[in-house]
């Protein structure tokens, strides 16, 4: 296990999220209901920056073709739309949260 400091949680207010760069891996840390989850920042389908997308609830849309995740899981709830086709997006990797004395780590060798 190897737990790395990303933030203060005072930096992730609820509802909201940030991306970090840490060990090679980009990585979107979320604060949901108090909550906090680390899952990949770059939708499967393509690499979207989900940090550039929208935030509603526990689901993240891609801004690139609207693809949506659950930030607490990492699951791909609905693929990506170009034009009408409809295709399905891989489930993204999520990470152990921990944290201690109001400070976010991330392990990133999970
Ligand atoms: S890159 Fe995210 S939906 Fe296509």
């Amino acid at each position: 296990m190897s737990f790395i400091e990303v933030a203060k949680t005072t930096e992730i207010p609820n509802g909201q999220m940030k991306s970090f760069s840490t060990a090679g891996k980009e990585i979107l840390v979320t604060n949901y209901e108090g909550n906090y989850f680390a899952i990949d920042a770059k939708c499967t389908h393509m690499g979207g920056k989900l940090i550039n997308g929208k935030l509603e609830g526990k689901i993240v849309t891609c801004p690139v073709h609207g693809a949506r995740f659950d930030v607490t899981t990492g699951v791909s709830v609905s693929g990506p739309k170009l034009g009408p086709i409809k295709l399905k997006a891989k489930n993204l990797a999520i990470y152990e949260v921990k944290v201690d004395n109001k400070i976010i780590a991330i392990n990133i060798n999970e």
